[in-house]
């Protein structure tokens, strides 16, 4: 049994991390939503969406935190389209949001699989750092938090300094990682920047493609033709990857300090002895050739494809 719990921001690589495991058919118990790449009504109506075109409307769906700690809010949508899927129609949702709320269901599902459960977090730590102030104690009641943030040695993409899940609320992302967690793993730029389906690899992909390649086709055509960019960059799918198995990344533990405002605001700090295992290095072909096989996506070793303007 391995128990995962999505906290997201569902964008359009969060929609290609649930894919993933869904793909892999792992044990996705839940899906909490949170206000990021786009408003908190979209990100939870996206998620809803992508589980129902992959035949998992039954994985309940709980929406959580409309702005940030402190800071104002403020979306991603020039990266992720103005409906938070690239443009993308991908079908409605056939089921509704639960009642709980994502902090209450975060706490009940550490409750209910004490120990066992995996929290993956592929937006801005919001949910996390409001279940934390409720219940402390899920940081040793979950199996780890893997979490898709920080730049922990090369620059940002929201600033020269911050990437956009921290950035986004580094006062959440300051109490996440200063948690005693049973386990937490950051799984920054420095790695996510290294995995991405390229517009070669995108245009192998029919244009009468379903199901889940189907939906990649769709939600990636704005980053390749509207973006004009090189690489739809894999940040979400990797986090999940690597909560399903860390040998993908290589871990250094360190502490993680975040700058809350300011010039630097979202900037990850690292510093010797702490307990945030920092992903410093990814298998990127081997993590490729998985996505690719779970997605049914053409494989082509195409790495000099990918630079890192997003
Ligand atoms: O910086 C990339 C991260 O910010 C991804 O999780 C993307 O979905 C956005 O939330
Ligand atoms: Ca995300």
């Amino acid at each position: 049994m391995n128990p995962i719990l999505l906290d997201c921001d569902t964008g359009v690589d969060d929609a290609a991390a649930i894919a993933y495991a869904l793909g892999l058919e792992a044990d996705l118990v839940a899906c909490t939503t949170v206000a990021g790449n786009i408003h908190i009504d979209l990100t939870t109506g996206n998620t809803l969406k992508v589980l129902s075109l992959l035949g998992a409307e039954d994985v309940p769906v709980f929406r959580g935190a409309s702005r940030p700690l402190v800071q104002p809010f403020q979306d991603a949508s020039h990266v992720h389209g103005g409906n938070g899927l690239g443009g993308a129609e991908i079908g409605e949702a056939l089921a509704a949001e639960s009642d709980l709320t994502a902090p209450e269901a975060i706490i009940a599902y550490a409750e209910e699989f004490d120990g066992e459960l995996t929290l993956v977090a592929t937006g801005p730590l919001t949910n996390i750092a409001i279940a934390l102030s409720l219940r402390p104690g899920i940081a040793q009641q979950v199996r780890k938090l893997v979490l898709m943030g920080g730049s922990f040695f090369n620059p940002g993409n929201v600033t020269p300094y911050a990437e956009f899940n921290i950035w986004a609320d580094p006062d959440a992302a300051t109490q996440v990682f200063a948690a005693d967690w049973n386990e937490i793993l950051a799984i920054g730029l420095d790695v996510t920047h290294q995995v991405a389906i390229t517009k070669k690899m995108w245009e192998l992909i029919p244009d009468d493609a379903e199901g889940a390649v189907g939906m990649m086709k769709a939600i990636s055509e704005r980053t390749f033709v509207t973006r004009v960019r090189s690489g739809f960059f894999l940040h979400d799918p990797l986090a999940m990857a690597v909560a399903l198995d860390e040998s993908l990344v290589t871990l250094t533990p360190y502490a993680v300090d975040v700058v809350v405002d300011g010039e630097e605001r979202g900037r990850t700090v690292v510093s010797d002895g702490g307990n945030v295992l920092v992903a410093t290095a990814v298998d990127a072909t081997g993590f490729l050739q998985r996505f690719c096989a779970a997605l049914g996506i053409p494989y082509i070793d195409d790495v000099d494809g990918i630079s890192a303007a997003e």
